[in-house]
Formats: C-alpha cells, structure tokens, sequence
C-alpha cells in the first residue's frame, strides 16, 4: 500500500490522536475509536498514539510503553484497518517534533499560557513540565502536519485546534502559504459518555478509582458490575433530562450509542432504572465482548502489532516528508 498523496481528498482526511496515558474505555470506544473504523474507507484516515503528549505530566516509561502497544492492539481488535488508516505512535514519526519546533516560532509564550487546560492542569501540580505549556503546539504541528482541515474533537479541544488555526494562518501569512488552515468539528451526540460513579464529569483514563469508568479490557462481570452500581438519582420513572437527570440520561447515551437509536426514544421502553441498567449490560457486553476476543489473539504475537505500528510510522514519514520540507524552506532553513 502506497501513501496516499499529500492533497488527495485532503479536505477528507480525519486524524485522532489518542494519549497512552491508562486503559481505553468505553468513552474512547464510542466517541472515537468506532467513529474512526466506520469511516476509514471513506476518509483517508491518520490514528496515532500520542505517547509524547503522555509525558507531559508525570508518568512511567514502562507503563506509557506497555499502554501504548495496549492501545494499538485494541483499535486493531475494534475494527481500525492498518492497510488503509495510517496508524502509528507519534514519537516514530520525528515530523512530529520537528514541526513543534517550527511552530514554537510563531507561537507568544502568552498565547500559550491562556490554554484553559493548561492553567487547570498546572493549578493542580507542584512541578509543572515545560512540554506541558507547549502541548497544544505539538498538537497544532499533528495537525498540521497531515493537512487535517476537519479534526474532529471533544469541546475540550476545541482553543487547541483554535491555536493551530491560528499558528497556520499566521505562519501563511509571514512564510508563504504552507499550511492548510484546520476548523474543529464535533462528532454527533454521545460524543461524550459520563463517569458512571460521577455523570457531571466526562469518562475518563485517569479518573479516581476506575470505579465509573467502563475499561475496555474490563472482564464483563466487572463492567456489569460497574453499570449496575451507576448513579442514578430518586426518581423512578425513565427520562431523558441530561441537565437534571445526567445519570440516567448517561445510561440513555451509551444504550443509544451502542444501539444506533436517540436516547429520548429509548427512555419511552423502560419502566425501570432496574431494566434500563441491564439492557445497557446487554448492550455494552455486546460490544466489548468481540472486541476483546480479537484483542485476545492479537496479543498473543505482539511482534505482529509492533510491526504493523513500525509500517505505518514510515509510510506517516513518507506521507509528511513534502510538509516538512516545504515549512523549513518557508522559514529560511537550508535544504
Ligand atoms: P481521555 O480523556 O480518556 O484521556 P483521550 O484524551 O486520549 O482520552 O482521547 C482520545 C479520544 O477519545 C478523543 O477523540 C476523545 O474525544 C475521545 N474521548 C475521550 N473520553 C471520551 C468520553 N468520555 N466520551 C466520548 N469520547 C471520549
Ligand atoms: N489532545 C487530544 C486529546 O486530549 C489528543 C490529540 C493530540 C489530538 N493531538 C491531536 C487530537 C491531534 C486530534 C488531533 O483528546
């Protein structure tokens, strides 16, 4: 398989970024990782796994490591086709930083220091890394790099795609144009699943306990566990109300989701908080279960799925060679 050419159907192409910093859930299946294998044979499709935005906080080499294959080994086992989606970790594609570094030189420390996620994130530690205050601008060179003019993202990312909308528009303008300029959109609802233990806050990798978090490698009678325990609240009868309702209206999403239906149809079917949860064990064991079957064999040879990220990372190398080349030559880099 060849790479696809640098502006074929460029206004099509999709790229997601996920970071090897804990276990995949149910969040990522749904909000990402089968939005992307749905529609990776109509969209040229880029996948990598963000093990270098992994270590802008603390964290453990052999665990981003480890998370990082464990991630790739379940988009393979959820569907995502390495013969035609480019998928690969970011650190095996040098592009990667060496765009950052471009990109640092149309960047204003200030500009930086307003990501919303940066000043929560830095609120909450003693030691701040530097990588953390210039991830959105790595963000922005992933971007960038692969001529992404649609990023499809949570509304959590939405001032970093700001940014590199702003860094391509402004490295255009004192450079020459180089850089197709990226707008963020927003996948269609359940888009964003709840912790189960905590609906007001999203599903996370990192949050507290795990004990709302519904992991994907989560043997099933832990994750039925784990949904027949989601808080609800005192009502009885079954509806969807997200602002006053969010657990139910939680459950409602992911059956939903799972189900291809709107969540305010489904709420008519149940009498019961009882019957709801165990359809949504139903659902979600349906879903999970196959995919952790092929996860299963495919990690029985793990050289395999090593060597499947390996090529992709040099077809990406193949893919962003002209991208590089002509941002350094726009900055005044010899060639
Ligand atoms: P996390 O927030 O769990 O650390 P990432 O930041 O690695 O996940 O995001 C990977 C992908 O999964 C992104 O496309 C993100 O929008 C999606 N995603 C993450 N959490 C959820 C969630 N709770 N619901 C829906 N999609 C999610
Ligand atoms: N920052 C994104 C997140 O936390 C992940 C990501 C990194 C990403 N680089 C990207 C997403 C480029 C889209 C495009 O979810």
């Amino acid at each position: 398989m060849t790479a696809p050419a640098l502006d074929a159907r460029s206004r099509l192409r999709r790229i997601t970024g996920l970071t090897p910093s804990g276990h995949l859930h149910v969040g990522n299946l749904l909000g990402a990782m089968a939005p992307i294998a749905a529609g990776q044979y109509d969209h040229d499709t880029v996948v990598f796994l963000a093990d270098l935005h992994a270590m802008t906080v603390r964290h453990d080499p052999a665990r981003v490591r480890a998370n990082t294959l464990e991630q790739a080994t379940l988009l393979l086992a959820a569907g995502v086709d390495p013969e035609v989606t480019l998928l690969y970790p970011q650190s095996q594609v040098p592009a990667h930083t060496e765009l950052h570094y471009l990109l640092e030189c149309v960047t204003g420390v200030g500009e930086a220091q307003r990501m919303i996620q940066y000043r929560e994130k830095s609120a909450r530690q003693r030691q701040v890394r530097l990588s953390l205050l210039t991830y959105p601008v790595l963000m922005a060179a992933d971007i960038l790099l692969h001529r992404i003019r649609e990023v499809p993202v949570g509304d959590d990312q939405d001032q970093h795609v700001e940014l590199a909308r702003d860094l391509a528009i402004r490295f255009n303008q004192r450079y020459g144009d180089t850089f197709p300029v990226p707008v963020a959109v927003h996948p269609s609802a359940a888009a964003r699943v709840m912790d189960l233990a905590d609906p007001t806050s999203k599903m996370s990798k990192s949050a507290g306990s795990g004990a709302g978090t519904l992991f994907l490698l989560d043997p099933p009678d832990v994750l039925r566990r784990k949904v027949l325990r989601a808080v609800t609240d005192s009502g009885t009868t079954v509806a969807y109300d997200p602002v006053h309702r969010p657990g139910v209206a939680n459950l409602l999403e992911i059956l939903a989701a799972c189900a291809g239906r709107s969540p305010a149809d489904l709420a008519t079917e149940f009498d019961s908080y009882g019957r709801l949860k165990a359809a949504v064990v139903d659902a979600v064991l349906a879903r999970v279960t196959p995919i952790q079957a092929r996860y299963a064999e495919l990690s029985r040879d793990p050289a395999h799925v090593h060597g499947l990220l390996r090529a992709g990372a040099e077809r990406a190398r193949a893919a962003t060679a002209d991208t590089v080349r002509a941002a350094r030559a726009a900055i005044g880099l010899l060639d």
